[in-house]
């Protein structure tokens, strides 16, 4: 009986892990995401010279793959077979012809849709059509599915996400699954069996620190959510990462913003969903997303999520370690004044307990290099100083000699 016992919970485990597919993000995802710029206001022309615009620009190159059409891509009604109808007017020549021209491009190309009855801006949900859904991306060709949480009442949110999961392995074309319950639910603890990557907090504005408070909804600034994946960076790793939202590069917050937003998002191991419009980005804006050093930090294949060393007066560190045994480090400043840093690499004990990781300068020396501004710093076996501006980070690669 304890033999049975014991094969049985052996195979629900295998069969729990064997649920989505494994092995489709085995570094965060990168792509670009048509919300936070466009709402629904989508349509094929747009997705295609945003495709046009990743591929001359280099943005495939620095990694961006994955072009995801969000909430607005279907008519309002399913059609009598209750099929969900890409939205005529928007896409004229159907979804699996965009699909079929963003492949033509080299890339990957994404869909949204929502556990709930209907989407966040009303559009038909998926409760009730799992499998129906999830045959007709497999049919048009969709490599991503980001899924959404509204009107999900009486739900319960780790049954509808298994239950969607199910459907797309089911339907057989390898489809990576981004859950959307905006961390509710803690899917950090539930997910990694479900989906490749889930959000960790509600959705993102382009907001540095300030709360903008309304009696409506609120978006959430770039420091919130940094507090907030503080404390859940053991759940994620490759394969499994937590989100903590889409990109809002060249949305209006100042360079320095910018640059803190990007290398924390790579520091996190985020996904690097873009969020911008391309047609318009600034020489600037491109610059920041498609930093080989930054990207390369967010991409390291151990896939750890940093951890915050220190804070102190507004000013924090925080430490990535790396596949080559180094190390990424990044001053951030989240106070309205510069600060000058001295850090005594050789005085310091970062352990992180959690992957067993020690940076030990006093036995190992460091080179290190500045990923933004591309200066040769010396080595770990002096101090380092330096002044990092209000709102601003300094981001430092460290490799062993
Ligand atoms: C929610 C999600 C957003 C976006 C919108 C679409 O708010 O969190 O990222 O997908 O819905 O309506």
């Amino acid at each position: 009986m304890k033999k049975l016992t014991v094969a049985l919970s052996l195979l629900t485990s295998v069969c729990l892990h064997a649920q989505k597919f494994d092995g489709l993000a085995l570094t965060p995802p990168m792509g670009w995401n048509s919300w936070n710029t466009f709402q629904t206001k989508i349509d094929e022309k747009l997705v295609q010279q945003t495709a046009d615009i990743i591929v001359s620009t280099g943005m495939k190159d620095a990694g961006y793959t994955y072009i995801v059409l969000d909430d607005g891509w279907m008519t309002r009604d399913r059609d009598k077979e209750g099929n969900l109808i890409p939205d005529p007017e928007k896409f004229p020549h159907g979804i699996k012809a965009l699909a079929d021209y963003i492949h033509s491009k080299g890339l990957k190309f994404g869909l949204y849709n929502c556990a709930g009855t209907l989407t966040c801006a009303g559009y038909p949900g998926t409760r009730g059509y799992e499998y129906q859904d999830a045959r007709n991306y497999a049919a048009w060709d969709v490599d991503y599915l980001k899924f959404d949480w509204c009107s999900s009442d009486g739900q319960n949110a780790k049954e509808s996400y298994t239950t969607m999961s199910k459907a797309l392995k089911k339907a057989g074309r390898p489809i990576i699954f981004s859950l959307c319950e905006w961390g509710q639910n803690k899917p950090w603890e539930w997910a990694a069996p479900v989906g490749q990557l889930w959000r960790a907090t509600g959705d993102i504005g382009a907001i540095y620190d300030t709360v903008k408070k309304t009696n409506g909804w609120n978006p959430l600034s770039v420091m919130n959510i940094v507090d907030i994946e503080a404390d859940i960076r053991k759940y994620a790793g490759p394969d499994h990462w937590n989100d903590p939202d889409m990109l809002e590069v060249g949305n209006g917050m100042k360079l320095g913003e910018d640059r803190t937003h990007f290398s924390m998002w790579c520091m996190l191991a985020a996904p690097l969903m873009m969020g911008n419009d391309l047609r318009k980005m600034t020489e600037q804006t491109h610059n920041i997303l498609t930093d080989k050093d930054a990207v390369a930090i967010d991409q390291d294949a151990l896939g750890i999520q940093a951890l915050r060393y220190s804070k102190s007066g507004g000013l924090e560190t925080w430490f990535k370690p790396l596949s080559d045994g180094g190390w990424a480090v990044c001053f951030l400043n989240r106070a309205n004044n510069a600060q000058k840093i001295t850090f005594n690499w050789k005085g310091e004990n970062v352990v992180d307990d959690i992957y067993k990781k020690q940076l030990n300068a006093a036995s190992t020396t460091y080179s290190i290099k500045n990923i933004w501004t591309k200066k040769d710093e010396g080595t770990t076996a002096k101090a380092f100083e330096g002044e990092v501006p209000a709102h601003d980070v300094i981001f430092l690669r460290l490799s062993k000699k």
